[in-house]
């Protein structure tokens, strides 16, 4: 008799979302929603799996990969997929796949606010609220910085860069951008001008990180990067914090060479309240929500199970991410 496919799931997800994968494999998952998978238990998983359903916080290294008879395909709910070894998949011909486009607008909108909180204060003011500090009205009372008709430089003209520029029209906000190549269709609109690294760097108002972690982009934003930047200007990091010199970022907060951070993502996540960027009354951090909306990721899981059904079936999935495949 035919064995049936079998599905790994690394978290617990909302069963409507896995109805894909019902129909077409034996399916389990990790119980719990708060916590990943420990490593034993996925190294366990992968000797019989035919297909996972995997989380950013999961590494699939080389040699989880390596001890997989069976495994047919990878499918990230993420569209980053910097925590699987690519390389190795394609040469063993695991098909890997990511959930692009359906995240877009939440992490756009994620990004904005993150903008927003940081130039006008807006963590710092519900505190200070919360805090019983407010005894009187004053014109200078938790002050910021104004969003509007500045310039923001956007590193990563992807789908989310460009998402975000968008959302830059209607603050009037000049819009510089960096990218490995140029993408003429958000230049015509939203009338984002192409510049090259350190122009942008050093004629921001808000230095926008969105660009995926390659062996390119890891680290790249370093004390010297901060130092280009105007003392008045703002980080932000909604990509992946490994594009970033954190100890560098410390340093620049420390020294003032830039007026403040938003930060969705850090190197190693989970962060404690120990971090050094969490000293800093300028710094808005974030657990890494930029797609966390209920709907957003909803989508994001379901397309996730419809990738695996899809190679089940013997279909190519959408959301390809190895397409040499
Ligand atoms: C992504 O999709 O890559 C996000 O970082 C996960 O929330």
């Amino acid at each position: 008799m035919k064995r049936k496919p079998y599905i790994f799931i690394t978290r617990s997800l909302p069963e409507k979302t896995i109805a894909p994968l019902l129909e077409v494999a034996r399916v389990s998952m990790w119980e719990k929603e708060d916590e990943p998978v420990p490593r034993d238990r996925l190294e366990e998983e992968v000797e019989q799996a035919d297909g996972l359903l995997t989380m950013v916080s999961d590494q699939i290294d080389r040699d989880l990969l390596e001890s997989a008879p069976h495994l047919r395909v990878v499918s990230n709910m993420a569209v980053g997929y910097d925590n699987i070894d690519i390389e190795a998949a394609t040469e063993l011909g695991i098909l890997v796949c990511n959930t692009p486009d359906i995240l877009t607008d939440t992490t756009a909108d994620l990004t904005f606010a993150l903008l927003m909180s940081v130039a006008r204060r807006i963590p710092e003011g519900a505190s200070y609220l919360a805090g019983g500090k407010w005894k009187e009205w004053a014109p200078f009372l938790l002050a910021g910085s104004d969003v509007h008709h500045k310039t923001i430089g956007i590193v990563g003209m992807g789908r989310i860069g460009a998402a975000v520029a968008k959302r830059a029209t209607g603050f009037d906000m000049n819009i510089l951008y960096h990218n490995r190549s140029r993408n003429r269709e958000a230049e015509g609109q939203t009338g984002a001008r192409y510049v090259d690294f350190d122009e942008l760097v050093q004629e921001s108002d808000f230095v926008v990180c969105l660009a995926p972690l390659t062996d390119e982009t890891k680290g790249m934003f370093t004390y010297n990067v901060f130092k280009q930047m105007k003392k008045s200007a703002f980080f932000i990091n909604a990509s992946r914090g490994g594009l970033v010199d954190e100890r560098g970022l410390a340093y620049a907060l420390d020294e003032k060479l830039i007026a403040g951070a938003g930060l969705d993502v850090f190197q190693e996540e989970p962060i404690s309240s120990e971090h050094p960027l969490l000293s800093f009354s300028n710094v808005v951090a974030l657990p890494h929500i930029g797609s966390a909306s209920v709907e957003t990721r909803n989508s994001m899981a379901l397309l996730a199970s419809r990738n695996i059904a899809h190679v089940i079936k013997g279909y190519r999935p959408k959301a390809l991410v190895n397409k040499e495949q």
